[in-house]
């Protein structure tokens, strides 16, 4: 079997014949927006299209597996609806009927089972579950790329039962994302979002080998924090110091200009005039415009994180940076929801080399050069050699 880069066995590494009529456990990342039963965003389930027809094309049974939001009563019955416009889909409410469903599929058949986190164990990464599961299939394919930063059942305790591999979009996450651990130069790095800590380890790994890392968005609150800045009503995390060893970094750069909301009207301030009823929103022009050189000479761009407070309709800079993106020249990776939500609006996706499914999965990844998920594929105790 050949070896990727990673080290990883991949799903397309198997002998296409072996998967005929073989019980699939495919874990993918279907937790997408939905709005009164209605899936609003399908940017993920359409990414992991090319792995479910690769399956059914081979003549597999496919039990897909994903979790959906945080609240146990969340279903995944709507996505069901929209997959059945695809290919017949039937509708999995429990672990416990699983197996007796996946082996009344025809080949090529696909089934769904309701929302994993459901299940007791998920989250706690618990044995039993991941027997249950196990013993419904032959194979575990990992195509759930942004969830594999978690330790869950169905991302890390699967394949220690199953011969397990990546999918193909997971295969695709880890190659594209991979670049950035050898990029050409100029490397642009921009951030934004909220959460500093998410984004620290990140920083920390770049610094010496990224050219420019912009932070923006709320990130940027907390060095105007360390600064000493008044921030007003502004979203600001509650640890700050850890920003301190970037504060006066020669590769970081900060909104030269801020606009805040303060009652019912907008100012352009400087981050150091604000008062205490001013609430930051979004970065100004001088910020926009002063990106713009810097876009354009960089040969590598990794972005993750809006750069204005996008829920509350703030999406100038953002809209104007994925723009100046999509014009340059520059080889470009995005990713993370909102950041890439926000593109999608603007139609211009296909304009970005890639774009990562990821979120905390796509920073975890970069930050540390693995993940969870991917390493359960790799120390599965199974060779994914399916016997008969
Ligand atoms: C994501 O949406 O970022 C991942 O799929 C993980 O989802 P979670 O944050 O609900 O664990």
């Amino acid at each position: 079997m050949p070896d990727s880069p990673l080290n990883l066995r991949l799903l397309t590494h198997l002998p296409p014949a072996e998967l005929r009529g073989r019980r699939v456990l495919l874990r993918l990342d279907l937790n997408v927006p939905i709005e009164r039963g209605v899936v609003t965003d399908d940017f993920r389930i359409v990414s992991s299209l090319p792995t479910i027809e690769y399956l059914r094309a081979q003549g597999a049974r496919l039990a897909i597996v994903s979790h959906l939001g945080r609240k146990p009563e969340e279903t995944l019955l709507p996505v069901a609806h929209f997959l059945e416009k695809l290919f017949p889909v039937r509708f999995c409410p429990i672990v416990a009927k699983l197996k007796s469903m996946l082996a009344d599929l025809p080949e090529g058949g696909v089934l769904l089972l309701e929302n994993i986190r459901r299940e007791a164990g998920e989250e706690t990464n618990d044995d039993a579950l991941a027997r249950a599961l196990a013993d419904s299939a032959d194979l575990y394919v990992n195509d759930a790329f942004a969830s594999s930063h978690r330790t869950h059942t169905s991302i890390v305790g699967l394949p220690r039962y199953l011969p397990a591999v990546a999918g193909l979009r997971f295969a695709k996450e880890v190659e594209n994302l991979g670049r950035a651990f050898t990029p050409p130069h100029p490397f642009l790095i921009i951030l934004g979002g909220a959460k500093f800590e998410t984004k620290l380890p990140l920083i920390e790994r770049f610094i010496t080998m990224a050219d420019k890392i912009v932070i923006y968005g709320a990130l940027a609150h907390a060095f105007f924090k360390e600064l000493g800045y008044e921030l007003g009503e502004s979203l600001v995390d509650k640890e700050t110091t850890v920003a301190r060893p970037f504060l006066y970094h020669p590769k970081i750069i900060l909104p030269a200009d801020v606009r805040v909301k303060n009652g019912e009207r907008i100012f352009i301030k400087t981050p150091d005039t604000l008062v205490a009823t001013d609430n930051i929103l979004d970065v100004g022009l001088i910020s926009i415009e002063k990106l713009l050189p810097i876009i354009r000479s960089a040969k590598f761009i990794l972005w993750n994180g809006p750069l204005g407070n996008f829920e509350h309709g703030f999406h100038g800079s953002t809209e104007a940076v994925a723009k100046f993106i999509s014009a340059s020249n520059a080889e470009s990776i995005v990713g993370g929801g909102d950041t890439v939500a926000s593109i999608r609006v603007l139609n211009i996706l296909d304009q970005f080399d890639f774009v990562s499914t990821g979120g905390g999965a796509m920073l975890d990844f970069l930050a540390t050069g693995t993940l969870p998920g991917l390493e359960a594929l790799k120390t599965s105790p199974f060779l994914p050699k399916l016997s008969s």
